[in-house]
């Protein structure tokens, strides 16, 4: 593993942070987490694109360019010789005193690049129970802010009541996970919420719908509430981290077979088939 601040790589655990930091201060920052699959980062640029996008949106300028921040991961990868690996990416306000306004620094570029961690072998091929729980996010959720307080709290809470993630609904509508986007498969057809503001829109979740595309099941993106996730043929949740993983229970409710269904599996295994 290796770390990264504005121009220097230091080891992972070094404390190399002033206590003012905008991102400690504020969590005024974005971020991005990409996989590397045999030494090749996963659709990096559309990561960096979307870091970039997130940055614009919190009226943050970044102190590296897209072409330098993929040089800089190349380089850092090299430097590791990690070929299965998570790189994380931040990008704050900077360092400057805790002050609301906006402070005249440059921003503030740290990463860190460690061996990916797997999800059990058996938990994809068992399924997750998740939990429905109501979204206190803010309304710009498709910026992938730093700010992830009620992401963390409902993961939390959540997994001490025995689930894998919680499901966000706002206002009867289902929207992501905790940390990743879900889909549902009703009658073969492939259902996710739209890519609007109230959920991040997904490297994983785009990818899934180019594959539903390439092999001929047919796609929608829709809003559904919790009855029609419910009475869902098959669901999983998305993520750089997780890929595919299959929904089997939702509150104690089974969905379809209670199994990981064949159509989400074709599509992970599909998935799995872009990188290998
Ligand atoms: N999470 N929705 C939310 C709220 C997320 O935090 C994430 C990613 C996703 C899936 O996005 P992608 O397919 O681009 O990884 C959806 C990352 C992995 C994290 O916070 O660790």
């Amino acid at each position: 593993a290796i770390g990264f601040i504005n121009g220097e790589w230091i080891p992972v655990d070094q404390a190399v942070l002033p206590i003012d930091e905008r991102g400690h201060n504020f969590g005024d920052g974005v971020y991005e987490v990409i996989r590397v699959y045999q030494g090749t980062p996963f659709k990096m640029r559309e990561h960096l694109v979307r870091l970039e996008k997130s940055a614009e949106a919190i009226l943050l300028t970044m102190n590296y360019s897209i072409d330098e921040l993929e040089a800089l991961i190349a380089e850092g990868l090299a430097k590791t010789g990690l070929q299965e690996a998570s790189v994380y990416l931040q990008v704050t306000r900077g360092i400057a005193k805790r002050v609301h306004l906006f402070p005249d620094v440059p921003a503030s570029t740290t990463m860190t690049i460690r061996p990916a961690t797997d999800l059990p072998a058996t938990v994809r091929e068992k399924g997750v129970q998740v939990t429905l729980v109501e979204d206190e996010r803010w309304k710009n959720c498709y910026i992938k802010s730093l700010n992830l307080l009620p992401n963390v709290v409902a993961k939390q809470k959540a997994t001490d009541a025995g689930f894998y993630e919680a499901v966000f609904v706002r206002d009867g509508i289902v929207l992501e996970g905790s940390s990743c986007n879900v889909f549902l498969i009703k009658d073969g057809v492939l259902i996710t919420p739209p890519a609007n503001r109230f959920i991040l829109h997904g490297i994983t979740r785009a990818t899934l719908l180019e594959i539903a595309k390439e092999i001929g099941v047919p796609m929608e993106e829709k809003e559904f509430g919790p009855d029609e996730l419910l009475a869902a043929d098959e669901a999983f949740l998305s993520s750089t981290s997780m890929e595919v993983l299959p929904i089997v229970e939702i509150d104690g409710k089974q969905i379809g077979a209670g199994i990981p269904g064949t159509i989400s599996r074709d599509l992970h295994k599909n998935y799995r088939a872009k990188y290998q």
